[in-house]
């Protein structure tokens, strides 16, 4: 592949400023097939003869900067006697902001296309038409494109150009494309277009989502589009955005004359609002919509419950997903970040993979994860591993962060029957302990490290993004729940773990050792969770007071809250657990979703109850982090539950909990061996169940244990 092509670019290369490359070409014989394999440092766009090829948004994708997928397009249809073929350039994930945001460096720093198309002929003839200088390279109309910052259109701009120039890079990068493409997945219509009280023109379209949006107007040659985009408005109804951060998130657009119709190419934003700057005519609900892009992932998991305000929920934990997952899970899609935060997908992974499929989605990811991880084991806290940030120099993991590297893959396993996974990451989960073991300064525990802790607990001391629960406590759990799931892995796939058995144990008795107090409430629910407590039920007790004393409402952050409601739910306090999740007074979930929220927000205080925000400092209203209790629905509250012993649902454990404080609730998964289905009712004083199964299951009613075959039943 690519054998006589050359990387090529344009000779000023400047920074945010995208490049067309154009090659003309004609076709004398009938054509068999027309293959076309493109990628580029940077994110491109691809038109032949006019028209879009393919439709994958923002192209190649975001990897690891030791390798860069290539992408083949079939166009055989697309091709005439004489042909364009225009390919797009921008700096996109590879060298934006989000990973340099510089001008300086060496080549490694430039956007770059390297392309072939393939003309079979039906005489049985090939030619192959590759990049190389005789490419013309020029500025584009699209004058700036920026993740962070937007995209800047001239419609009356043209420029000549000149030829490319041929880049020295390193083909032996280029890969296979391994991950799922993203792609436009709905067109979203505004549900108003109002005058916010500072006299601001605002389009409002009732979804927090990812993508972007198109317009259509009749102008004059010079007019302009200017559009600011916001997820949230203030408590006076004005536009805010001040959480964006150094992210510009703005959209500028020169007319032509008579009819412009545009949707972005090279950038995407999160947003729910747009402040209309600058608009050639009156803008109305039909100038303008929204279209969401994500990875083109399957949808596997839905909940339902009579209850509206959990219902909402459910969608806002749906659309968090939908507008974190492009190419890699990241932390937030709106502010200057934007980044493979590896904490924030090991707490909804498993949400993720009941929601979604996202086997293959995952699998991408943690092959760059393989490739980023470093010398000493240690897993970068963003992957793939970006430049721009502290964290990519400071050669550390931070507990949960770093244990994305067992847990994801393990959960990859449990939810899709996935060995192979396993077998690949095996021996990067083997570095990690080896880096955890040698870089704790007290053996067996895990301590002296730069950690997260709870971040965002709401225990947090004045200032500080960390709950008050002990760093080393959290750090020294999961190192023990890392080395347990090697353990399992390890037996899984028939390699020898004493080794790492005698590890486990060692630790887990140091941790009881050491920390015989539990001072938190994130501090007790991994006590409880990971079994580390030696009286749990005590412990429990002493949770639960926590909770009722604080008002029946939680403190946790991102460490603590995944595994809240099931500690609660093991020990015997499930009622508990259904207050928590039922709760809308601050701090819970419905508080979010009793303001208006229509995704998941980053801190549980992201807006008081008077309407002002936490601070501009950080503060997304589309963090996925939080939306993991939908987990816990799905296997408790629902109870349907993979079996470890027979991963992928080959055969399923169904345990629902039902509660008096809703009618009803039920989830549905569709699992690699078909869907299975359950959920509860209230029928006068009785619950009834209702539960379908594709394959043999247990299920457990009351306590009452009734081991089915495949089929619907009702209890
Ligand atoms: C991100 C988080 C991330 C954290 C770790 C934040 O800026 O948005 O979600 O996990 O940093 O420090």
């Amino acid at each position: 592949m690519f054998e006589n092509s050359s990387w090529i670019i344009h000779p000023e290369n400047k920074l945010y400023e995208p490049v067309r490359f154009t090659k003309a070409f004609s076709v004398r014989k009938p054509i068999k097939r027309a293959s076309l394999n493109i990628t580029s440092l940077g994110c491109y766009y691809p038109v032949l003869n006019g028209a879009r090829v393919g439709d994958f948004i923002l192209p190649p994708g975001f990897t690891s900067r030791k390798r860069v997928q290539y992408q083949t397009y079939d166009v055989t249809k697309m091709i005439k006697d004489e042909n364009s073929l225009e390919i797009l350039v921008s700096d996109g994930w590879y060298k934006g902001k989000i990973n340099f945001g510089t001008d300086e460096g060496g080549p490694e720093k430039k956007k770059a296309l390297i392309a072939e198309l393939v003309l079979r002929y039906k005489d049985g003839t090939k030619e192959v038409i590759v990049t190389n200088e005789s490419w013309l390279a020029t500025k584009d109309k699209l004058r700036m494109a920026e993740l962070y910052d937007g995209e800047i259109v001239d419609m009356t701009f043209s420029d000549k150009g000149g030829h490319a120039q041929a880049l020295d890079h390193d083909k032996k990068l280029i890969v296979k494309q391994q991950g799922v493409y993203i792609k436009e997945q709905e067109t979203v219509k505004p549900i108003s277009v109002f005058k916010a009280p500072n006299g601001d023109t605002v389009v409002d379209f009732g979804q927090n989502l990812t993508g972007y949006f198109e317009f259509e107007v009749m102008a004059k040659a010079g007019d302009r589009v200017e559009f600011t985009v916001c997820e949230v408005l203030d408590k006076d109804g004005n536009f805010y955005n001040e959480n964006y951060r150094d992210a510009k998130a703005r959209f500028e657009y020169i007319c032509q004359e008579g009819y412009n119709k545009y949707k972005p190419r090279l950038a995407f934003w999160g947003f729910r609002y747009i402040r209309v700057d600058s608009f050639p005519t009156e803008i109305n609900e039909n100038s303008i919509r929204a279209i969401v892009v994500h990875s083109d992932m399957e949808r596997t998991g839905y909940l339902e419950s009579s209850d509206p305000m959990l219902n909402k929920l459910f969608s806002n934990i749906v659309w968090g997903q939908r507008g974190n997952f492009l190419d890699v899970p990241t932390d937030c899609p709106q502010r200057d970040e934007r980044q493979g935060w590896t904490g924030d997908a090991t707490v909804f992974c498993k949400t993720a993979s009941y929601n979604y499929d996202v086997e293959q989605f995952f699998e991408k990811w943690l092959a760059d994860m393989r490739l980023d991880q470093g010398k000493s084991g240690y897993i970068p806290n963003i992957i793939p591993k970006t430049i721009c940030w502290d964290w990519s120099t400071v050669e550390t993991s931070g507990a949960v962060w770093g244990d994305s590297a067992t847990i994801i893959p393990y959960q990859m396993y449990l939810t899709y029957g996935n060995k192979d996974i396993l077998k690949k990451h095996y021996s990067c989960m083997c570095k990690y302990i080896g880096y955890i073991t040698k870089s704790t300064k007290t053996e067996y525990l895990w301590t002296g490290c730069d950690q997260f802790g709870d971040w965002l607990g709401l225990d947090a001391p004045v200032g500080s993004y960390r709950g008050s629960s002990n760093e080393d406590f959290i750090a020294s759990v999961f190192y023990a729940h890392s080395v347990g799931i090697v353990c399992k892995v390890g037996k899984i796939l028939g390699k020898n773990v004493e080794k790492y058995e005698k590890l486990y144990n060692n630790i887990r008795a140091k941790i009881r050792k050491t920390f015989k107090e539990y001072k938190t409430q994130t501090e007790c629910v991994l006590a409880l969770y990971f079994d580390i407590a030696e009286n749990k039920k005590e412990v429990a007790a002493q949770l639960a007071d926590m909770i009722i004393e604080n008002g029946r409402r939680l403190k946790t952050g991102f460490v603590g809250t995944p595994y809240l409601l099931h500690a609660l739910s093991q020990n015997g306090y499930s009622e508990l657990a259904y207050d928590l999740l039922l709760q809308d007074e601050f701090p819970s979930w419905l508080y979010s979703v009793k303001c208006g929220a229509t995704t998941v927000w980053e801190h549980w205080d992201g807006k008081n109850e008077k309407g002002e925000f936490w601070s501009k400092d950080m503060n997304s209203f589309n963090h996925y982090a939080y939306g993991s209790v939908a987990d816990w629905v799905y296997e408790v509250a629902c109870g349907i539950t993979p079996l470890e012993e027979k991963p992928g649902f080959e055969e399923i454990m169904i345990s629902p909990v039902p509660t008096d404080k809703i009618d009803s609730l039920s989830a549905r998964i569709k699992t690699r061996h078909g869907t299975v289905i359950s959920g509860w009712y209230h029928e006068g004083e009785r619950v009834r169940y209702k539960i379908i199964t594709p394959v043999k299951a247990t299920i457990i009613i009351n306590g009452k244990k009734h081991l089915v075959e495949k089929g619907t039943y009702t209890f």
